[in-house]
């Protein structure tokens, strides 16, 4: 049986695959998902363990605290291909280094006023306090960010 993208013919004997050209419609966002290893990073290994279903356009960076991430590291995401960035740490109370997840999002705050100077949609980034039992949280930020972005990416695509 024939797929749709991956359509194949015989010449001589030989089998040649179709080159394949990707729409709009199948790009993919590419997400680049700081998380705290404490935390937000045992969330997303939770979810995974669960098999709770959330779109693989995800790459998760572990970092020790949420509090370490500054804004450089956003943007070179964003300036290098990233259409998205999730920043996770601990609820506020649980930081182990106490007040890590309350400066990121202090950060965070500065970094979306940073973007808007560069003429960058402030949207393609969020902030989100995930604990190490969120793996549904987790899962459901994974999803909602993703469709989020998809629309953005179509906002900007239908301006051209
Ligand atoms: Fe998780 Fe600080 S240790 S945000």
């Amino acid at each position: 049986m024939k797929s749709k993208k991956t359509k194949q013919r015989k010449t001589k004997g030989k089998t040649q695959k179709k080159k394949t050209v990707k729409t709009k419609k199948d790009i993919e966002p590419r997400i680049i998902t700081f998380a705290c290893n404490w935390c937000s990073y045992a969330g997303a290994d939770l979810a995974g363990v669960s098999r709770m279903q959330y779109p693989p356009t995800s790459r998760i960076i572990r970092v020790m605290c949420s509090g370490r991430i500054i804004p450089t590291f956003i943007l070179d995401a964003l300036t290098d291909g990233a259409d998205g960035v999730i920043v996770s740490g601990c609820h506020f109370e649980d930081c182990h280094y106490i007040s890590g997840s309350k400066k990121a999002e202090k950060m965070i705050e500065s970094t979306k006023k940073l973007m808007h100077l560069l003429g960058m949609d402030e949207r393609r980034l969020r902030f989100e306090l995930i604990s190490a039992a969120e793996g549904a949280k987790f899962a459901s930020v994974a999803r909602e960010f993703t469709e989020e972005i998809k629309n953005i990416m179509k906002e900007k695509h239908g301006k051209k």
